[in-house]
């Protein structure tokens, strides 16, 4: 048994040390679940303060775990943080943060020639092992890994919002992944805690390229005034039996997202009828009505 244990643990392919490029939203969340797993984890961020960002968000997650694992006693939930934290290491110094990763994780701005720039940096930088992914919801992992000269070793792992909480992860393989890299990315992802599901390189892979669509067809039966956004919501929760109405997620996504995401694929893709600008999308997003983060969308917040 300590042989077996052993060689699983020294496996070619296993990935003790991480690097999670941008500690927003999604990078701090896969941070923290790697973390947890046990791993060596660097988050790289542009400066000190959105690095103190970072550790506070994931200090407060923490926190809310540590509660829940540990009810009766707040001595060992405290522990359980500090723990956790003491694994992860911030830098703003992207050269340096790779040179002993197995992973990178790329969570930066959904942006084409930013995210060129950061890999033709990292593909210098970093030692020939190490397997780069990036959590892009919309982009090309192809088009993405096409400035660096580890293509076999390249792939996507699409992450959802908030990343503790949410049990999917997407394994994206391109026509040029090798199956050491894909496999490699996939045991992580289960040793991570995630449920994996494989897909390749199409546009939103595969919980965007349905949702996006649904989304938007449903803004446009609101146009078109077939149904009211109420109706439409209720109709698709007792009839289909969804926790929420599209529209109501419509305004959760935020409707700038769901837009930017619509205008790269119609741009692309100008042939396919579902990725066709709305109306409304166009006048909420002009408007700043943005959704739930904004205060108004379909529906009005507090
Ligand atoms: P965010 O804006 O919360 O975080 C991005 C972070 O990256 C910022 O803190 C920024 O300072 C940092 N950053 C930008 N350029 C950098 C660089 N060159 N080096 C280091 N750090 C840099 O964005 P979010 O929402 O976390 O999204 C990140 C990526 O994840 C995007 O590609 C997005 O499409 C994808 N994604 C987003 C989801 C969501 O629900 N927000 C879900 C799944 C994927």
């Amino acid at each position: 048994i300590v042989k077996r244990c052993l060689s699983t643990s020294t496996a070619k392919n296993a990935i003790n040390n991480v690097t999670i490029i941008g500690g927003g939203l999604m990078g701090s969340g896969i941070a923290q679940v790697a973390a947890q797993a046990g791993n060596n984890v660097t988050i790289v961020e542009v400066n000190s303060d959105a690095l103190k960002k970072a550790d506070i968000g994931i200090a407060k997650s923490l926190e809310r775990v540590g509660k829940k694992l540990h009810k009766d006693n707040p001595n060992d939930a405290k522990n359980f943080v500090e723990q956790i934290r003491s694994r992860i290491n911030g830098s703003t110094d992207t050269k340096s943060a790779v040179q002993d990763a197995d992973l990178v994780v790329e969570a930066i701005v959904e942006n084409m020639k930013v995210k060129h720039d950061l890999f033709k940096t990292l593909d210098q930088a970093a030692p020939q092992k190490t397997i780069f992914a990036s959590n892009t919801s919309s982009l090309s992992i192809t088009e993405i890994s096409s400035v660096t000269n580890r293509k076999d070793r390249f792939g996507g792992l699409h992450f959802f919002n908030p990343v503790p909480m949410m049990k999917l992860l997407e394994v994206v393989r391109t026509e040029n992944t090798s199956d050491e890299t894909f496999n490699a990315m996939w045991n992580w992802g289960k040793a991570i805690g995630k449920t994996c599901i494989k897909c390749k390189d199409t546009p939103g892979f595969v919980v965007n390229r349905l949702l996006v669509p649904y989304l938007s067809e449903a803004i446009k039966m609101v146009e078109r005034g077939d149904a009211s956004a109420e109706d439409i919501d209720i109709a698709m929760k007792l009839g289909a039996g969804y926790p929420m109405g599209p529209l109501e997620l419509a305004d959760y996504v935020g409707h700038d997202t769901t837009k930017f995401i619509l205008d790269g694929w119609h741009e692309k893709f100008p042939d396919n009828p579902l990725f066709e600008p709305t109306k409304i999308l166009e006048k909420f997003v002009k408007e700043g009505k943005l959704g739930r983060k904004s205060g108004e969308g379909f529906y009005k917040y507090n």
